[in-house]
C-alpha cells in the first residue's frame, strides 16, 4: 500500500515527536488525542523543536510547510482515510486496549495498525484487534527526531508482509530499522532498564551521588547522558512500569523493582515532565 497519509493517536512526547519526524519525510499526518489544550501544547513543541532543527540546517524548511502536514483532531473518527496508524498513547494496557479497539473499528480492514509501545506484548495487544496480521510493534526512541533507532516487533500473528511494510515506511523515516522479538521490553528495554533499575540502587545505597553514578557513565563509558539523567527524560513512572512488565513476564527477581524508583514515582518525582526528579528543572525553561 501507498502510504501518504499516518495517523498517529496520542500527542505527548512520543506522539509528537513520530508526527514531526512523519512529516518532515514528506507524509501527511492526522494526529489525534483527547483534548484540543494538548494538541496545542504539541504543536508548540513542535513548533519548538523544527525551529532549532531548522537553524540547524538538520531539516529543510520552511517550518510553515513542514507544520501545515500535520492535522490535529479529537475525533478518532477522522483517521478514516489512513494508510497507516500507530498508537502512542500511556503505557497502560486498557488504555491501549480502548484506542486500539476504537482505531480496529475505525481503520480500513487492510491498513496496517502498529503500538509504539515500549514494553506491553505485542501477541497480547493483537489479539484486542481483528487484524493480528496487519498489527505489530513499531517503538520510536525518545526524543524521536533526534534518534535514528526504530525497535520493529512481530506479533506472534504478524505477516511477513506486514513487518516488511513497516519497515519500508521506517526507512522512509530516515530511521534505522531493527527486528525484535516479541519478549518483554524487546531488546531496547530489556538491556536500557535494568541498567537504569541498577543505576537506583546503586544511589539508594550510597554507593555514588546522581552526580557520581551519571559521570562514571558518561566519561568511563561514552554514553552520551548518564542513566539517571535519563530516567528523567523518559519519566520515572515509564521506567517503573517497564520494569514491572519485565518482572512478571521474566518471572525472575533479577529484574525486581529499586525501591527508590518506586518511592519517587508515588511521590510524583517523575522527571522532567513533573519538573524533579534525580534532578531539578523546576527552573528550566
Ligand atoms: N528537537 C530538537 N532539538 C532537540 C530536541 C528535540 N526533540 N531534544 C534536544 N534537542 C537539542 C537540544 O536543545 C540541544 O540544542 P542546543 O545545543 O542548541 O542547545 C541539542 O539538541 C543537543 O542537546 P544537548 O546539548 O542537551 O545534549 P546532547 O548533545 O547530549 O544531545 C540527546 C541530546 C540527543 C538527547 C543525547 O543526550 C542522547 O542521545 N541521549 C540519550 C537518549 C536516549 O538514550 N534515548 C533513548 C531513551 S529510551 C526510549 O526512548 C525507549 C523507551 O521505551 C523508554
Amino acid at each position: 500500500m501507498d502510504i501518504k497519509t499516518i495517523g498517529i493517536v496520542g500527542c505527548g512526547t512520543m506522539g509528537s515527536g513520530i508526527a514531526q519526524t512523519a512529516a518532515c519525510t514528506g507524509l501527511d499526518v492526522i494526529l489525534a488525542d483527547v483534548s484540543d489544550d494538548l494538541l496545542k501544547r504539541a504543536v508548540g513543541g513542535i513548533d519548538k523543536s523544527l525551529t532549532k532543527l531548522i537553524e540547524k540546517g538538520k531539516v529543510q524548511g520552511p517550518k510553515e510547510a513542514l507544520l501545515g502536514r500535520i492535522k490535529t483532531t479529537t475525533k478518532i473518527e477522522d483517521l478514516k482515510g489512513v494508510q497507516f496508524a500507530v498508537e502512542a498513547v500511556t503505557e497502560d494496557f486498557e488504555v491501549k486496549k480502548r484506542v486500539l479497539q476504537e482505531l480496529d473499528r475505525v481503520l480500513a480492514p487492510e491498513v496496517i495498525l502498529a503500538s509504539n509501545t515500549s514494553s506491553i506484548s505485542i501477541t497480547r495487544l493483537g489479539a484486542l484487534t481483528k487484524r493480528p496480521g496487519r498489527f505489530m510493534g513499531m517503538h520510536f526512541m525518545n526524543p524521536v527526531p533526534l534518534m535514528t533507532l526504530v525497535e520493529l516487533i512481530k506479533g506472534m500473528a504478524t505477516t511477513v508482509e506486514t513487518f516488511a511494510e513497516v519497515k519500508a515506511l521506517a526507512e522512509k523515516m530516515g530511521k534505522v530499522p531493527v527486528e525484535a522479538n516479541d519478549y518483554p521490553g524487546f531488546i531496547a528495554n530489556r538491556i536500557l532498564m535494568p541498567m537504569i533499575n541498577e543505576a537506583c540502587y546503586a544511589l539508594m545505597e550510597g554507593v555514588g551521588t546522581a552526580e557520581a553514578i551519571d559521570t562514571v557513565m558518561k566519561l568511563g563509558m561514552n554514553h552520551p547522558m548518564g542513566p539517571l539523567a535519563l530516567a528523567d527524560l523518559i519519566g520515572l513512572d515509564v521506567c517503573l512500569f517497564i520494569m514491572e512488565v519485565l518482572h512478571q513476564g521474566m518471572a525472575d527477581t533479577k529484574y525486581r523493582p529499586c525501591p527508590l524508583l518506586r518511592k519517587m514515582v508515588d511521590g510524583g518525582f517523575l522527571g522532567r515532565k513533573s519538573g524533579r526528579g534525580f534532578y531539578d528543572y523546576s527552573q528550566a525553561k
